[in-house]
């Protein structure tokens, strides 16, 4: 049997190396490290106990499974399967002990033999020093991220999208009662861009303040406590919530209960409620680590979707006979479709129509969530004799005018829910028809909770939220782009309209 033990006092905190440690996925971010990859979530954590990762170092590839997951002091792990050279591995075991609020002591021990007889004995020892040498390796280059200060955060310029920069940010002290998250994965979709866009008119900006003139970018994702003086609140738990685009997020925890808690932080308590509730995943019924990546893109569109489909069928679809739903290939569209459809038995009848770029037609037809699927270019095509409901995710002001122009009288309402095509984007001024509203999604759950009960309305959520999980995961890939630069990318992308429908853009930043 072979055994390592290295020990090393790092100037970094106990919490942020083992983060580190457990980031199984961010592996090939560690030097010689050249893929790495979450096989399977843990349980109660993606990254804890029952966790499977899969790392590529030079010639061999290792399985490993987590056994232990005790933030922010232990992590253990075995290799079950390492080829091409097979080895038995009884134990890895890292302990953290904090010293100090930047200081800690980590030891890593691991017990292995190499499984292949005679030559087991000669390239056992020189193995021995190879993950010695790695483990060490290893260390280092978390107490240099950490006095680095790898901290990051997107700033754009309020006035010009278009100019936007990766920053770097010193992170603050954690106030009295406050919480430190460490921002680990998020989804990026057009609605995100419809944030900047809106980010003035709409509050956006207001949530994750930044230096005068520029905005931090809401998103949706998951994150752990990394640092926590809120009693309640542990180091490594797990949070869902709003973030900014930034590797880390202070919140000061109010209202604590099992569930969750808001952020009481004073520039958020003017902002609606939906946005300032982080939820606890431990205990959210919502939640799943497997599915983690499609509640990261779905959990906020398929909602609003939830509450839209809920307020229009109260108006009995305002009428209409058909229901036309621009931008009929994003997700907020797609998951309005599904319900309208879902629910169709128990409504006047309707015909569901979705509208959308050439390009994507086909994409959209074969999600069969649509009666009809038309580009844009064939709105001649729709009846103007049947009366319609205009259902808008594009805030195309050309696609308006002409579905009004077509419709005008016709169109027995004219919803506004989102403004995908934002560069088309203009003021409406002689439009025929009705006035185009805008759907606000807080207001409305506001009216439902208070008429359902809190519980009530999470389990009608909860029970269409499954239904819809189960339909559209086999209909989107999800593609994960890891770091602050793939990151950019993916964002500068989606605002130039360069994305794939079918694609679920997921950014993992782990603890970098
Ligand atoms: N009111 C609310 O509370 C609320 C909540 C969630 C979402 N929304 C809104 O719903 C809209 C869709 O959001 P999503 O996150 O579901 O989008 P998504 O899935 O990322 O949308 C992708 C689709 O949007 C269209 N698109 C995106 N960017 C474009 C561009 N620059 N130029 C032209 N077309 C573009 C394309 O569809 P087509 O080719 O089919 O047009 C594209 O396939 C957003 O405006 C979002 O803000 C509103």
């Amino acid at each position: 049997m072979q055994t390592i033990h290295v020990e090393r006092e790092l100037a970094a905190s106990a919490a942020f190396v083992f983060a580190q440690i457990t980031d199984h996925a961010g592996y090939d971010r560690f030097p010689g490290v050249t893929a790495s990859e979450l096989i399977r979530p843990g349980t109660d954590h993606p990254n804890g106990v029952g966790a499977v990762r899969r790392i590529v170092i030079g010639p061999f590839v290792l399985q490993e499974v987590i056994e232990r997951y005790q933030a922010p002091a232990a992590m253990a792990y075995r290799i079950t399967r390492c080829k091409p050279l097979p080895i038995n591995h009884k134990v890895g075991l890292i302990n953290i002990e904090s010293c100090g609020k930047h200081q800690c002591r980590v030891s890593w021990h691991s017990e292995f033999a190499v499984a292949v007889p005679v030559l087991g004995r000669l390239l056992g020892p020189i193995l021995r020093q190879r993950m010695a040498r790695g483990f060490a390796v290893i260390l280092k280059t978390i107490e240099k991220r950490y006095q680095s200060g790898a901290e990051f955060k997107l700033l754009i310029n309020r006035k010009d999208l278009h100019q936007h920069k990766l920053a770097e940010q010193t992170p603050e002290p954690l106030p009295p009662g406050g919480v430190r998250l460490k921002v680990d994965r998020f989804a990026l979709t057009a609605n995100n861009i419809t944030y900047a866009v809106l980010g003035d008119s709409l509050s956006y900006w207001k949530f994750f303040p930044a230096e005068e003139g520029w905005g931090k970018l809401p998103v949706w994702g998951f994150a752990d406590v990394v640092e926590s003086a809120c009693q309640g609140i542990a180091i490594g738990e797990r949070i869902y919530g709003y973030f900014p685009f930034a590797s880390e997020l202070m919140v000061s925890p109010a209202k604590v209960n099992e569930y969750g808690f808001m952020d009481a932080a004073a520039h958020r308590r003017e902002l609606p409620t939906v946005y300032n509730h982080y939820v606890r995943v431990a205990n959210d019924p919502m939640y799943s680590a497997q599915r983690e990546n499609l509640q990261a893109i779905f959990r906020p569109l398929f909602t609003t979707s939830f509450l839209l489909d809920d307020f229009l069928a109260e108006h009995d679809m305002f009428g209409a006979k058909t229901l036309i739903l621009s931008s009929a290939s994003s997700k907020t569209a797609i998951s309005c479709a599904f319900l309208m459809e879902k629910f169709r038995r128990d409504r006047s009848a309707y015909e569901l129509v979705g509208l959308t770029s050439e390009g994507n037609a086909d994409y959209v037809k074969n999600l069969g969530c649509y009666d009809r699927v038309l580009d844009y270019s064939a709105i001649e095509q729709l009846d103007n004799s049947k009366q319609a409901l205009f259902i808008d995710f594009a805030g195309n002001a050309d696609l308006t005018r002409e579905i009004h122009t077509h419709y005008a009288d016709q169109l027995t309402h004219s919803c506004v829910a989102g403004v995908s095509h934002w560069q088309e984007r203009a003021q409406h001024s002689n439009l025929p028809g009705p006035r185009p509203v805008m759907f606000f999604a807080p207001d409305q759950v506001t009216r439902r909770v208070a008429e359902w009960g809190q519980a009530g309305f999470a389990e009608r959520l909860a029970i269409a939220t499954r239904a819809f999980f189960a339909f559209v995961e086999d209909q989107i890939d999800i593609q994960e782009f890891k770091g602050p630069d793939a990151a950019l990318k993916v964002f500068t992308d989606l605002l130039n309209g360069r994305m794939n429908p079918k694609v679920g853009y997921i950014v993992k930043f782990g603890t970098d």
